[in-house]
């Protein structure tokens, strides 16, 4: 893994923007997604550049269950308010939170991830290792699947509805095995919070307890860090 510590989410953004860049030059033709506060300066450096994505393909992480596109929870909206209104893409992927068989819906999803291979995935990390929503213990084997969201994920995302009792409990996710098929992984993350997580995912055993681990077995992975989200690293 490639660790890069930078002054702060705006700069971590420039950088996560120009190795996309550098990707699209070599022939990136689908960027992986993800959703939270850590890719949105990324975002902003996407929609502020010049750069056309009008031949990219995108494909999200997640989406809650219930929400539909439209509800301004949902990943979906997310997506479309940081960065498809501003930046038209020729195709953009999200699961379907309203799909009636929510099983059904992640085998379309696998189908639709087959269909456009990753080549640059985003990635953001909960605190406690989460990628995507594949929660500890979550199968490094995993596809796409429904999960059911554990308290610490339904506390921090609290901050984004008006009560914790409106957030969902449950989404469907890319999982394990999906995201590490991305050619090239780029996990951001800010902040003390995070920096527990990091430590065990840059530094400790690659365990299914700590999802972010199995980034340990990736060959081309990047962590752009703050220097409080790298405060528990040593140096090796
Ligand atoms: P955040 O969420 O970017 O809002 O911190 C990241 C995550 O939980 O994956």
């Amino acid at each position: 893994m490639k660790i890069l510590v930078v002054d702060n989410a705006q700069a971590g953004g420039q950088k996560a923007f120009q190795m996309i860049e550098e990707a699209m030059e070599h022939g990136a033709k689908v960027l992986g997604l993800a959703t939270g506060s850590t890719p949105i300066a990324l975002y902003q450096a996407m929609t502020e550049s010049a750069v056309n994505f009008s031949e990219m393909t995108s494909v999200n992480l997640d989406e809650y269950v219930g929400l539909s596109g439209e509800d301004s929870q949902s990943y979906r909206h997310f997506m479309e308010e940081q960065l498809f209104s501003k930046k038209p893409f020729k195709e953009t992927f999200v699961p379907n939170g309203k799909a009636e068989n929510i099983k059904a819906e992640c085998t379309r999803y696998d189908e639709v991830i087959a269909a456009h291979p990753v080549d640059v995935q985003i990635l953001g990390i909960g605190r406690n290792g989460h990628i995507g929503f594949n929660e500890p213990d979550t199968s490094f084997a995993s596809k796409t699947h429904q999960v059911q969201l554990t308290d610490s994920t339904i506390e921090a995302n609290t901050r984004f509805f008006e009560k914790e009792e409106d957030v969902p409990t449950q989404a469907i996710s890319m999982g394990i095995a999906s995201i590490m098929a991305g050619k090239e992984i780029i996990l951001m993350a800010y902040g003390k919070d995070k920096a527990e997580a990091i430590r065990a995912t840059v530094q400790g055993p690659v365990t299914e307890d700590v999802p972010a681990s199995v980034l340990q077995n990736h060959p081309h992975v990047t962590v752009i860090l703050d220097a409080d989200a790298a405060s528990l690293l040593t140096q090796k």
